[in-house]
């Protein structure tokens, strides 16, 4: 089965494309809908119809779009941050559905990228974008040892990898997750999963959230039940159980908050992860200002944690940082980043 959940965070990207400032550009998101969802969006390239389909999306799944948009945005940033500094020289997509990164970033242009995803999703995909560099790998994530795939489709396990792992994991189990990560813990040090996962809250009802119970009805209908959660406070101890280190771990209403300012309410409960594979013995030397330091302190694999803080935004201290800004000096690194690099476009 084609994944239709896929199809729905495509038409979220094809829609903030036709805003007049988006976020993110996704041109070729519309080539992925089925009929009727890609006629809604020719449609909609008439504001007063965009504003009115944008309402019933919002009301139909509230916040769905709103995070969609924000947490691709903020894993565009990553994408930037460690790929185009060559941190990351490989890119592993995990449930890759209709994510286009491959073909809409012009940093992963030299890259070597992987798309992994169940064969009928990977198919409808595959026509519809530019044969390319992309190699796709044909992987159920509860049967499969994916990373075996990987390797034998030529993927390195000994370079540091960005691996993405976008609205995946809670249609998964406990089990195939930490599967998943464990292999990521062994990978090579300074290897980045971004990882998204759902608050076990909403699944056990332990915590009311807007529009909870509505959008996990709307998910079941769709024939992709959410079965797997989480709960923030655990989630270090979870990764770390796979040998990796948490760097961050925000919900919708902070990554929303950094991308897109004020928005409406839904979805706090769908959360953007950070962890990393590092090399806890280790003593770098700081690229940036030739230091010393101890490898597992830092954000960034070549930069010491000051470096780190100061060029790219990472937090050196968790005190001092809170929804991407430092309260100290008041730097926000990661958006100003991306904003520099598209007002350069
Ligand atoms: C909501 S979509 C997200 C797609 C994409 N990452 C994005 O952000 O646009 C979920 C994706 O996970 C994939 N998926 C779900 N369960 C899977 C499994 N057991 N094995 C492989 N892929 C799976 C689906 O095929 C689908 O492409």
């Amino acid at each position: 089965m084609v994944s239709r959940t896929a199809a729905y965070v495509a038409m979220y990207r094809a829609l903030e494309t036709l805003e007049p400032k988006p976020v993110i550009r996704d041109p070729y998101a519309i080539r992925f809908l089925p009929r009727e969802l890609a006629m809604a969006v020719r449609a909609s390239r008439v504001a007063p119809v965009r504003k009115l389909l944008l309402r019933y999306a919002d009301h139909r799944a509230p916040g769905a779009r709103t995070s969609a948009i924000a947490r691709t945005a903020a894993i565009d940033e990553l994408v930037y941050q460690l790929v185009f500094s060559g941190l990351c020289r490989q890119v592993v997509l995990l449930g890759a559905g209709f994510d286009a990164r491959a073909h809409r970033l012009p940093e992963l242009a030299g890259v070597p990228v992987f798309e992994v995803d169940r064969r009928e999703t990977q198919a409808s995909k595959r026509a519809h974008v530019p044969a390319s560099k992309v190699t796709y790998v044909e992987v159920d994530f509860l049967r499969d040892d994916a990373f075996a795939k990987l390797e034998a489709a030529g993927w390195k396990r000994d370079q540091a990898s960005l691996i993405i792992w976008e609205g995946v994991t809670n249609y998964l189990t406990e089990a195939a997750v930490l599967r998943v990560l464990s292999e990521v813990g062994r990978c090579a040090a300074g290897t980045r999963i971004v990882f998204t996962y759902i608050h076990r809250g909403v699944l056990d009802g332990s915590h009311a959230f807007v529009g909870g119970e509505q959008i996990r009805a709307n998910v079941a209908k769709l024939g992709e039940p959410w079965t797997f959660g989480l709960e923030p406070s655990a989630v270090g101890d979870f990764v770390a159980r796979a040998g990796l280190v948490l760097r961050r771990d925000h919900g919708a209403d902070e990554y929303r908050r950094e991308w897109l300012g004020k928005t409406s309410p839904g979805y706090a409960f769908y959360r953007l992860a950070v962890a990393e594979r590092t090399d806890h013995d280790a003593i770098h030397q700081c690229d940036e200002c030739e230091s010393s330091y101890v490898a597992a302190t830092s954000r960034m694999s070549a930069l010491c944690p000051e470096c780190s803080h100061i060029l790219y935004g990472y937090p050196n201290c968790e005190h001092a940082f809170v929804d991407g800004r430092c309260t100290k000096c008041g730097w926000n690194g990661a958006r100003s980043a991306y904003i520099r690099r598209l007002l350069e476009r």
